[in-house]
């Protein structure tokens, strides 16, 4: 009896001994928590944070920081209050990203730091466990998800998942969750509490060399028939078919009557094309019955594979967290960056922010989006109208706005390649965004 009290209360124990390693809602203190690398690059290529809840929101007093002037780079980092290693624990990193700015090329992702990191020099170049989030430039728009991994048997050792994962690039704030299960060394990327991508950590990147090689003894035997069609032999040429020319004399031209034989030689008439040539023969194709099917090259089991039970311990000491990014055009937000090992303990999290905030914001969006088509309306028709005073023939392409920034939802867009990568076609309908 005793034994079983025990255990319960030791399960019970085990459920709530979740740890947060890192958490931060940019409160008014936020800079005496967070550097800004000054060894980085030059001072006038590090672009400003801006601490602000953003155009549209859905707490004016809860801000965050935001990346405030274009074509710069941006670094800053945080130091973790106790270091972090998720050997035996799973992990969880989730903040939320807003671009107010359209997007069109920046990256937006966070950094998992070591102990190796100084933050006056902090940058593209410093060392990291985990990168994830947001990467978009042109038509390549991704969520990275990139593990640090020294053991992999290449010389990059900074390894990106096999397929791309999808990324949000409207102007709406979105949260980003990337949990690492120990248990059974799978992992799970969420966007807005949706999984947009799961499975076991070694099939989705090059953690490992492969289970199974190519069987080296074994090849594509001599006499194996690889076409799948062939030239039916029942096919012949019809006999006098090569005599047959490609162009006649044209039957209907007649020498003009003022031909001087003398002086603009024998006249010929102009060649046309003949109505009769077929192009050069070829005989019919039909299936070829020698054919097996592609030869396929037997596998055996990889010598040199062996299993890492520990591929879930990817943040090995991290020690800080850090934002190290270039835009072209600014305007991205961060907010609300929690990293634990209890993936209830962020979804709270969430609740108590991200999702508190999320239909105010979408609100308030919606409103200025309506001003300011309504606005871009307003100064078309006075350009129309200035033109016609004028004179002037008045073309779309005059107006101050492109026609895609006239486009408001998502929907519309469609160069939209967000969900181009997604395996699944009802995740990429369970995403649409109606706004
Ligand atoms: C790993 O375990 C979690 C939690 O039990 C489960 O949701 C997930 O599907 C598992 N992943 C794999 C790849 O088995």
């Amino acid at each position: 009896m005793i034994g079983r009290g025990l255990l319960a209360v030791g399960l019970l124990t085990a459920s709530t001994s979740a740890t947060v390693y890192f958490k931060e809602n940019f409160d008014e203190k936020w800079e005496s928590r967070w550097v800004v690398p000054s060894k980085w690059k030059a001072a006038e290529e590090i672009g400003e944070w801006a601490h602000t809840a953003g155009e549209w929101f859905g707490d004016a007093a809860d801000k965050g920081i935001k990346t405030s002037q274009d074509a710069r780079f941006y670094g800053l980092s945080a130091k973790l209050a106790k270091p972090f290693s998720n050997e035996g624990k799973d992990l969880v990193l989730q903040y939320v990203v807003k671009h107010e700015q359209r997007l069109d090329c920046g990256g937006a992702y966070i950094k998992l730091l070591g102990p190796e990191l100084d933050q006056a020099s902090f940058g593209g170049d410093t060392p990291y466990q985990i990168m994830f989030g947001p990467d978009v430039c042109g038509s390549t728009k991704r969520t990275h998800v990139i593990f640090n991994y020294p053991e992999a048997k290449g010389e990059e050792k900074n390894l990106l998942i096999k397929t791309d994962v999808p990324t949000r690039t409207d102007q709406l704030s979105h949260l980003y969750t990337l949990h690492i299960m120990a248990a059974n060394n799978s992992f799970n990327v969420l966007i807005d509490g949706e999984s947009v991508r799961e499975g076991p950590l070694e099939e989705s990147w090059d953690f490992r060399p492969p289970k199974t090689i190519p069987d080296p003894e074994q090849s594509k035997p001599a006499d194996w028939v690889d076409e799948e069609m062939m030239a039916d032999p029942a096919d012949v040429k019809p006999e006098g078919y090569d005599d047959i020319p490609a162009t006649l004399p044209d039957s209907e031209a007649v020498q003009p009557e003022d031909w001087d034989e003398e002086e603009d030689g024998v006249w010929e008439a102009p060649m046309v094309d003949n109505p009769d040539y077929k192009g050069p023969w070829s005989p019919k194709m039909i299936p070829n019955p020698d054919f097996k099917g592609a030869w396929e090259h037997p596998h055996i089991p990889n010598p040199e594979y062996s299993p890492d039970p520990k591929l879930h311990a990817r943040a090995t000491e991290v020690t800080a967290v850090g934002f190290e990014l270039w835009q072209v055009k600014s305007g991205t937000m961060f907010d609300d960056i929690i990293l634990t090992d209890s993936l209830e303990e962020a979804t709270e999290y969430a609740k108590e922010t991200f999702w508190k905030k999320q239909e105010g914001e979408k609100a308030m969006f919606e409103k200025a989006e309506e001003e300011r088509v309504e606005k871009e309306k307003a100064e078309r028709e006075e350009m129309k109208k200035k033109a016609e005073e004028n004179g002037e023939p008045f073309e779309e392409g005059d107006s101050p706005f492109s026609v895609s920034d006239m486009e408001i939802t998502e929907d519309e867009d469609e160069d939209d390649e967000d969900w181009e990568d997604e395996e699944e076609e009802e995740d990429e309908n369970s995403f649409t965004m109606e706004l």
